[in-house]
């Protein structure tokens, strides 16, 4: 930090047609620590350390045999999951083109789609352990409606999860501050033994992002 308190990262150029909220986003890359990282690991993503960060807390990774990544694009979270369960099978879903992951079945589909839910399950050889959903609704700048399109992908991400998971097993998944509406949260509750938030580290302090984690799925009558 100077003298004046400010930052003395690298900073970026207005200009080249760059708006004012680019180039913010462009100086915050270029001087964020878990970027860097993300390039010398060879993850595809910062967010691969946020999942890191849970699963250290939560000890949500090792010994998974059957994973679901709802939101997988770019692939750093599958990426996590290859290397400390390496002998998973892992199905991911995005709406966007994710570049192959060894080991990783992908389909490039609306998880909203109601075709999605068997397409994922058929890509497995059983019931999943383990759902994880990442995604995020595109935002529109509308507070309100930003939230209900976010909490609506995680509410659909909780009801896939309840009719697949593993007995045992754990849901994951990205929320918006104010965290779980109560409607979900009893959902959640009713279906699984503890239900958690946390905002690991890598999960930036002024995004209003939270991840909501419920494990010991307590199975279907
Ligand atoms: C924050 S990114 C996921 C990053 C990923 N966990 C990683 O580490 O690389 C959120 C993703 O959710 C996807 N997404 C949002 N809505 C979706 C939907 N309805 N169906 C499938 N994917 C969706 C977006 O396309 C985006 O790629």
């Amino acid at each position: 930090m100077s003298r004046s308190g400010r930052d003395l990262g690298k900073r970026v150029r207005t200009g080249k047609g760059r708006t004012a909220s680019q180039v913010r986003w462009l100086e915050r890359q270029l001087n964020d620590p878990y970027v860097k990282r993300a390039k010398a690991d060879g993850y595809r993503s910062r967010a691969a350390y946020k999942l890191i960060e849970l699963d250290e807390k939560f000890n949500l990774l090792k010994g998974s045999k059957r994973v679901v990544d709802l939101g997988i694009a770019p692939g750093g979270w599958s990426q996590v999951v290859r290397k400390i369960a390496p002998k998973a099978a892992i199905v991911g879903i995005d709406l966007l083109e994710t570049d192959p992951i060894e080991g990783v079945t992908i389909l490039q589909m609306d998880f909203m789609d109601d075709k999605a839910p068997a397409a994922l399950e058929a890509a497995l050889d059983g019931p999943p352990d383990l759902v994880l959903s990442d995604m995020a609704a595109n935002t529109v700048g509308h507070k309100q409606t930003d939230h209900l399109r976010t909490m609506g992908l995680v509410e659909a991400g909780a009801w896939f999860a309840a009719e697949t998971l593993e007995k045992g097993g754990t849901y994951v998944a990205k929320v918006l501050a104010g965290g779980t509406d109560t409607e979900l949260l009893t959902l959640l509750k009713k279906h699984f033994k503890t239900v958690k938030h946390a905002k690991p580290p890598a999960s930036r302090k002024g995004s209003s992002e939270w991840y909501v984690i419920a494990q010991g799925f307590k199975g279907r009558d």
